[in-house]
């Protein structure tokens, strides 16, 4: 599910078709090569006259040389061709599109989905759900140093530079799961820093999206009210958000419906009440350097936040 050689949209499409223009180029060059190396072994001159002149020699090297030339323009003007029709696709001036901002921290992705009515703009982490058929606009920002926004499955790779915003135009043709990936070197967990796209039909995508705009659900039953309670006394709110809770931090990932997501920390574990529990207890543990401290709580209050946790669908 993260392969450029699998496009799930129109720009993935025209970066898969140069793929396997230049894979068929370069293998066109070495089996050139490799023939010319077999047929220079099999008529090597004998030790006796190393320096006598052959001089059609010369001519195979310019031969060479020009269509090396050729080769490498080729592939020049293929890759200006594909920048261009990337830049040219037409649905860029769809007024449907959806405008989604996507901020890299170290190590994780903030995704804010934009709308003219502030009440139903939405915030949430690491996972990025998108309706099919529908081209979306991402701006790319960076909160602390640069990152790269990679999903192989929709488009090439386009860097987050601190102090810019960049526009970097996606859509998915096929519902699907597309991984992505941070392609930037920003650190220790650098190679945690994983992301999803998540295509689905729109009317899935609208009531996600409904769902996702709720306030957080109350806590079902006491041990989760105590949960609550637990996470809005402790530094927990310093960091996160819960929507329709006072905990309203907005340096780590909003919360809200943490329970409905597919990963943890950016990608680097199954989001499963397991992992859940392992994760908080322990975040240095399992991502060495992670903004998150371990939470060092009495037990009793550890099983009650973490059941607090689980209801956050
Ligand atoms: Cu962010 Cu590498």
């Amino acid at each position: 599910m993260q392969s450029a050689l699998n496009p799930g949209g129109p720009q993935a499409e025209l970066i898969a078709r140069e793929s396997g223009w230049l894979l068929g180029m370069g293998a066109s060059v070495f089996a050139v090569t490799m023939a010319a190396l077999a047929y220079a072994a099999l008529h090597r001159r004998r030790a006796a006259d190393p320096q006598s002149a052959n001089p059609s020699i010369a001519r195979w090297v310019a031969a060479a040389l020009a269509l090396t030339i050729a080769v490498l323009l080729t592939n020049v003007v293929v890759d200006m061709r594909t920048g261009r029709a990337l830049a040219d696709l037409p649905d860029r001036a769809r007024p449907d599109a959806l405008t989604i901002e996507v901020t890299g921290h170290q190590w994780w992705w903030e995704i804010e989905y934009e709308h003219a009515d502030p009440s139903r703009r939405l915030t949430t982490a690491n996972e990025l759900h998108i309706p099919v058929g529908r081209p979306v606009k991402i701006e790319l920002r960076s909160a602390d140093v640069i990152h790269s926004f990679w999903v192989p499955g929709l488009h090439g790779k386009r860097d987050l530079i601190p102090g810019y915003s960049r526009p970097l135009w996606i859509q998915a043709d096929h519902a699907g799961v597309f991984r992505g990936q941070c392609a930037e070197f920003c650190g220790d967990q650098h190679a945690n820093m994983a992301l999803l796209v998540i295509a689905t039909a729109p009317a899935d995508f609208a009531r996600w999206y409904a769902a996702q705009l709720l306030p957080a659900r109350a806590p079902a039953d006491a041990a989760a009210r105590v949960g609550q309670r637990v996470f809005l006394a402790n530094a927990c709110v310093l960091c996160h958000t819960i929507r329709g809770t006072p905990a309203g931090g907005r340096v780590a990932p909003d919360l809200t419906h943490l329970a409905s997501r597919r990963s943890l920390a950016a990608g680097t574990l199954p989001n499963t009440p397991p992992h859940r529990r392992a994760w908080v207890l322990d975040p240095q543990g399992i991502k060495p350097g992670v903004r998150m401290p371990a939470m060092i709580l009495p037990a009793r209050d550890a099983e009650a936040l973490f059941a607090y946790l689980d209801g956050l669908q």
